[in-house]
């Protein structure tokens, strides 16, 4: 069989396509039609006196999303998605489709996401997946190279891992059981069975926030790695965020592209050190008058970045009225696009203040709000490690810093341009006294946790580890503003079906 990604191949021979119909077009005597086969798109003329009666009458008979299967002959066309065109000799219809919902037009988000089992055939949804596809094939790679071994944790647990807030319960015959936060506490163990492990699952978390972050069920990527201390932990996060970028920016161009995302500061990710600051120096650069004069600065900056984008809409809308067919659409766009950047400026403008409020207010021993996120990489274009954050606030887990008990050696990597916590880590504490106090304090049953607590009675070594989060990754590749756009089907609050 051919697909159309590999036509390449085939130029100038006769093959057959099997797809759906994504759009299409007649003039008198012709057909273009848009064939979407799950590996691209192609255009494939029929010409009403290249084909039989047959084929012709299969042509006018399609709608959108018809199944067909094509015969034709490839030929180079500079100006036809994917480079070629399929000359058509031969049309049949598998099944013409019903009136199809997602049309061309713009649809609501409520409507998109009811529909998702069908908006997953859209050219952008298609892209987000290609590139999630990709990050998934280079995650794999960076840590199979590295003689990292991927194992499994299990989903039904016993026990919480990251706080019991947002546990999902579930009966479990007599028992009950919790659908897996994290599987980092299994990770630990296997660690020390095999040195250097990674988990890659789905994991859950009941969490009551309609954020465009938070998702009840999402995949995670978790190595632990026997050993490492903290700082093993940061350079590891470092290179395997880079390299998964780099392989993305390589293999996924064309989705990119789809996706229309500037991709400037993704590749100075890929060549640039992430700068290391310590949860302290963030909460200063928060509170600090630097940031407060940032923020005047951004609004004066929006408010005539506006100024500028409503003289343009003026000046092209005067224009439209002369204007040729083609030229026309292209006003339309521009001022569709103006719109959005608008609606955009116009929402920071009211968040600002309150961002501002936040940052200038922010007490030592809080955690960071998605705002506070944002701010903090505002002023670079890769992401930023942060580490050393109040123990009060992170998991019983993690190891204390042996030079402030206030503080553990946790990470977080936070990438830029809004999208926040990626990566969540830390040393973990080895000391078998140590982590039973932690329980007590955290108070967590000790018998559930007891298998947990054998890793530090036989043999313990420090160790370090890490969580990434897989569709946060996948909304900051793809430039997405919501991270419901990052998974097949979504599950938040809310949203259960399709
Ligand atoms: O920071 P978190 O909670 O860390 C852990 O679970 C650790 N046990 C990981 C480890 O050390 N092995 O979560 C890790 C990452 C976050 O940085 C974020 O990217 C993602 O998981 N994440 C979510 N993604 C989507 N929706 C949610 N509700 C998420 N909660 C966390
Ligand atoms: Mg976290």
């Amino acid at each position: 069989m051919v697909y159309i990604r590999n036509l390449a191949d085939h130029e100038d021979q006769e093959v057959t396509l099997k797809g759906w119909i994504y759009n299409f077009r007649s003039s008198k005597n012709l057909y273009f039609l848009e064939l979407r086969d799950g590996s691209g798109l192609c255009q494939c003329v029929v010409a009403k006196d290249g084909v039989s009666e047959e084929s012709w009458e299969a042509a006018e008979s399609l709608r959108q999303e018809s199944s067909v299967v094509i015969t034709g002959t490839v030929v180079e066309d500079e100006r036809s998605v994917g480079g070629y065109e399929l000359q058509v000799s031969k049309l049949e219809v598998l099944q013409v489709a019903e009136d199809y919902p997602i049309t061309p037009k713009e649809h609501g988000v409520d409507f998109l996401m009811e529909n998702r089992h069908l908006w997953l055939r859209s050219q952008r949804q298609w892209a987000a997946m290609r590139v999630r596809n990709a990050i998934i094939y280079a995650i794999h790679t960076f840590y199979q190279e590295r003689g990292f071994v991927q194992m499994d944790a299990p989903i039904f647990t016993g026990n919480a891992a990251e706080g019991t807030t947002n546990l999902f319960e579930t009966e479990y015959f007599d028992d009950q059981a919790y659908l897996t936060q994290s599987g980092q506490l299994y990770g630990e163990a296997m660690a020390m069975a095999h040195g250097l492990i990674y988990t890659f699952g789905p994991t859950f978390r009941a969490e009551k926030s309609k954020t465009r972050r938070h998702l009840t069920e999402f995949w995670m990527i978790e190595p632990e790695m026997a050993f490492y201390d903290l700082v093993m932990n940061m350079n590891l996060a470092e290179n395997f965020i880079k390299f998964v970028i780099k392989s993305v920016l390589d293999r996924c161009e064309k989705e990119l592209e789809i996706l229309e995302r500037d991709t400037t500061k993704l590749e100075k990710t890929v060549s640039e050190e992430f700068p290391r600051i310590s949860y302290t120096e963030a909460v200063e650069t928060l509170r600090s008058d630097e940031m407060a004069a940032m923020l005047d600065q951004m609004v004066d900056d929006r408010k005539q970045e506006k100024k500028e984008l409503r003289e343009e809409r003026e000046e092209i809308k005067k224009e439209r009225g002369q204007a040729k067919k083609w030229r026309k659409a292209q006003i339309d766009q521009r001022i569709k696009d103006i719109g959005a950047r608008i609606d955009q400026i116009e929402e920071d403008l009211r968040n600002i203040p309150d961002w501002r409020e936040s940052a200038l207010n922010f007490e030592w021993g809080e955690d960071f709000g998605g705002s506070d996120e944002t701010l903090l990489t505002m002023q670079y274009d890769t992401p930023i490690l942060v580490h050393r954050f109040p123990a009060e606030i992170k998991a019983f887990y993690m190891k204390r810093d042996p030079e402030d008990e206030k503080l553990a050696l946790a990470v977080d990597m936070l990438a830029p341009e809004g999208y926040g916590e990626i990566i969540g880590g830390s040393e973990r504490e080895a000391d078998l006294e140590t982590l039973k106090e932690r329980l007590h304090e955290h108070d967590l049953p000790e018998d559930v946790f007891q298998w947990y607590l054998d890793l530090r009675q036989y043999g313990s070594v420090p160790h370090s580890g890490f969580g990434l989060g897989l569709e946060r990754t996948v909304a900051w590749l793809c430039g997405l503003d919501h991270v419901r756009e990052t998974i097949p089907f979504p599950r938040m609050m809310g949203r259960l079906t399709p």
